[in-house]
């Protein structure tokens, strides 16, 4: 009876609308980043025109004005999904035990115990991404609106400065992708997984 009860409480769940929340940012991010790199091979950040290009089978949108397109009618999906999955776990307070804290922070410190270790990385890691996440956003809105929003692209200094830290988000976002999928298996196994996607 009771080895029963801890099966069923060790099987791990997901609520609906952290899935659905996790599904959207999956596609929309890789709908951002492929348009985008359409959007950088117009006119390379590094070496300007003649600098290094992605390959074609990378890319959203066909041109650069395609790129844009897809880029400027993603931007809604990715932003409107983490505003609302921002509000859902304020409005039902489940930040105060997802994200990692001082008690993660110490364990990486101070346990012996592999495991916690693991676990106080694996929530650092999806952590350390949301501030991530906002700083494509940010630096986006600054290129996208710049007569508008000229004090928020005048924080970054110059508009090659601003180009560099929005195209830096991508290999940011894809390292903390590899990251969290290895530590997520390492932490729940493939159960842990699947409760996400399926
Ligand atoms: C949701 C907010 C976002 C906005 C408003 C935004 C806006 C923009 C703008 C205005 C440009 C320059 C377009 C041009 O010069 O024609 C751009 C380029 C780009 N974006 Fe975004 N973006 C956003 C999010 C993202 C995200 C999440 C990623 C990927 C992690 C991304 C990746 C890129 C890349 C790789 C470029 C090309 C960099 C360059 O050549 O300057 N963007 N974006």
């Amino acid at each position: 009876m009771i080895s029963s009860k801890r099966k069923v409480r060790s099987t791990p769940s997901q609520t609906f609308l952290s899935k659905t929340f996790h599904w959207i940012n999956i596609i929309s991010l890789m709908l951002m980043i492929t348009s985008g790199l359409q959007i950088y091979n117009a006119n390379p950040v590094f070496g300007g025109r003649e600098g290094w290009h992605f390959p074609d089978f990378i890319l959203l949108g066909g041109w650069l004005g395609g790129g844009r397109h897809w880029h400027f009618a993603a931007m809604w999906l990715f932003s409107l999904n983490l505003l609302w999955y921002g509000l859902y776990i304020f409005v039902t307070r489940r930040w105060q035990r997802r994200f990692a804290d001082g008690g993660d922070l110490k364990a990486l410190q101070v346990s012996q115990n592999p495991k916690r270790k693991n676990y106080a990385w694996h929530r650092l890691v999806y952590t350390a991404i949301i501030p991530v996440l906002l700083l494509a956003i940010l630096s986006g809105l600054a290129m996208y609106k710049p007569a508008q929003l000229h004090w928020l692209s005048g924080l970054f200094g110059s508009w090659q400065t601003l180009r560099t830290v929005h195209f830096i988000t991508v290999p940011t976002v894809i390292l903390f992708t590899i990251a969290h999928s290895l530590l997520a298996l390492k932490v729940g196994s493939i159960r842990l997984v699947k409760s996400m996607f399926l």
